[in-house]
């Protein structure tokens, strides 16, 4: 794990892409009916804000199933948002831009600033894996961008759901630090493959 510019954070891999229903404007809609929050889907014009978008697929579809919203996207990550606006211009998608930006201080940078209001703010598998800084500027950015009467999706990893991973996490880190190399060969075991220790790999 690189402990430089990404503030302990995994840097030298990029993550992998994924597309999360949990962050559609379906499920959200359904999520507020659910707790008895009133909140209709936004018609054409809304602005979506990914906050860790990774390498941006999850935003993509939300950019190609609603093309009459403006859809950004942010990573600290260059890599990811390389990647990320590559995908976009193949896919000819022209209502998405990506910023490559730290959470721990967009809300008060020029870039930050200028960021229109947005309807919709998610963050997927973000909240979990940042300090209380980053956790700090995120909380800063919502207030100054989330419109009134906004939805914000926000998933985090809680306990006790997640207790059986606590092992496997201190595992891989313990094992990792010994066996050095890029983080994905961490997890590496040469005789059995990756994480052969896992029940059931
Ligand atoms: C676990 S990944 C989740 C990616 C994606 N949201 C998903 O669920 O597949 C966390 C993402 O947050 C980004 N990230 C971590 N720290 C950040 C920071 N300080 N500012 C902006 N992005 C950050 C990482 O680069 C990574 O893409």
């Amino acid at each position: 794990m690189s402990t430089g510019w990404g503030g302990g954070y995994v840097t030298d891999v990029s993550y992998e892409a994924g597309y999360y229903q949990e962050q559609s404007p379906g499920q959200l809609r359904l999520a507020c009916l659910l707790s008895g929050a009133a909140w209709d889907v936004p018609d054409d014009g809304a602005h979506y804000l990914e906050l860790g978008c990774g390498v941006g697929l999850g935003a993509m579809v939300i950019a190609a199933a609603n093309p009459g919203w403006r859809i950004t996207g942010l990573d600290f990550n260059p890599s990811h948002i390389a990647s990320a606006r590559a995908l976009a211009r193949d896919t000819g998608l022209d209502n998405i831009t990506f910023i490559e930006a730290d959470l721990g201080n967009f809300a008060e940078s020029q870039a930050g600033l200028g960021l229109p209001e947005a309807d919709i703010v998610t963050a997927h598998g973000v909240w979990s894996w940042v300090g209380p800084e980053v956790q700090a500027g995120i909380v800063r950015l919502l207030q100054a961008k989330l419109r009134a009467g906004g939805v914000f999706h926000l998933s985090y990893n809680a306990l006790p759901g997640w207790q059986g991973m606590l092992a496997v996490q201190r595992l891989v880190r313990e094992a990792g630090l010994r066996l050095g190399g890029r983080s994905d060969r961490q997890v590496h075991c040469e005789a059995r493959g990756p994480l052969a220790f896992l029940p059931g790999a």
